[in-house]
């Protein structure tokens, strides 16, 4: 594909010629959600999953949207055929829409809807096989991290700030309790069971961290969703991080102090290969979601 294919509240726009108002809310006022949904040899996988979490996340910001689940997919799925794309990623934004500018909501107002789909490039595999190094850091976001918004910014700076200390990612700690990383679940096993923070308004209940959840449940691991100290964390044999593009990503390195060994676990590299089984449709079960 040589260029992102874009639909546009309603219509198959040109990606160059792609534009929203300069009054839209999701540009002035961050009034907006979004989904990251990844299609993988040809299909999606676990679109309904994102789009009962889109619903949600609508449901939070109170935006109304008219368009049916079976609209969505519809689209999508014309997206993928036409693009010739095996693996591609789809960027669902929603935001309130465009008026002039108010901290009051217009009572007549129609949503911004976009979908992107662009073809999916995963990271280099060395980065699954070594592991990545995370900082902790102090999580400044608002409470509601539940909701999927646009409003990335401390995410961004908690990216940036990785990247200064010379390692690839950070984690989110709220007064002491692991949330996130910036993009990302977080797992850690803790006396052989398999912890992640519990999905409440505190961290982004991920698509992939439940599959994960469902797939180490499958497969006889003890699991706890429960709150995790940072020292919990970084005490922990083995820790990994979860999304939609990095899979299930290893932590070999914590505030300069390594994890475990230093090397991949195995639980992690079990739970690798079985949620690329997932992802690649090779796995029946209830994880299979695709
Ligand atoms: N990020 N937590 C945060 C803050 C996230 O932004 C994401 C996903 C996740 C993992 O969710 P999932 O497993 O459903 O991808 C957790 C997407 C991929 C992004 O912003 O690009």
């Amino acid at each position: 594909m040589n260029q992102p294919l874009v639909w546009m509240n309603g219509h198959f726009v040109e990606y160059g010629s792609a534009k929203v108002s300069v009054e839209d809310r999701g540009f002035q006022f961050c009034d907006g959600i979004y989904e990251v949904v990844r299609a993988v040899e040809g299909r999606f996988y676990g679109f309904q999953q994102h789009l009962e979490r889109m619903r949600r996340s609508l449901h939070s910001v109170e935006i109304e949207v008219l368009m049916s689940d079976s609209e969505f997919q519809g689209i999508a799925d014309q997206m993928l055929a036409e693009s010739h794309e095996r693996d591609a990623t789809l960027y669902v934004q929603i935001t309130r829409g465009a008026a002039p500018r108010s901290h009051v909501i217009p009572r007549e107002i129609t949503p911004t809807i976009i979908m992107i789909l662009r073809s999916f490039h995963p990271v280099d595999e060395s980065v699954h096989s070594n592991g990545i190094k995370v900082i902790a850091v102090k999580d400044e976001r608002w409470a509601r991290c539940d909701i999927k918004l646009t409003g990335l910014l401390p995410n961004i700076l908690a990216r940036e700030k990785a990247r200064r200390a010379g390692v690839d990612d950070a984690i989110f700690v709220r007064e002491g309790w692991v949330a996130e990383g910036t993009s990302t679940n977080v797992f850690a096993v803790c006396n052989d069971v398999l912890v992640t923070p519990l999905a409440d308004h505190r961290i982004l209940r991920g698509i992939t961290r439940d599959a994960v959840l469902t797939l180490a449940r499958e497969r006889k691991v003890n699991t706890a969703e429960r709150d995790l100290s940072i020292s919990d964390l970084k005490a922990a044999p083995e820790v990994f991080l979860t999304s939609t593009t990095m899979e299930v990503l290893p932590v070999v390195e914590i505030d300069h102090l390594p994890v475990g060994t230093g090397q991949v676990g195995p639980m992690t590299k079990r739970l690798l290969g079985g949620y690329r089984d997932v992802l690649h449709g090779r796995a029946a079960g209830e994880s299979n979601a695709r």
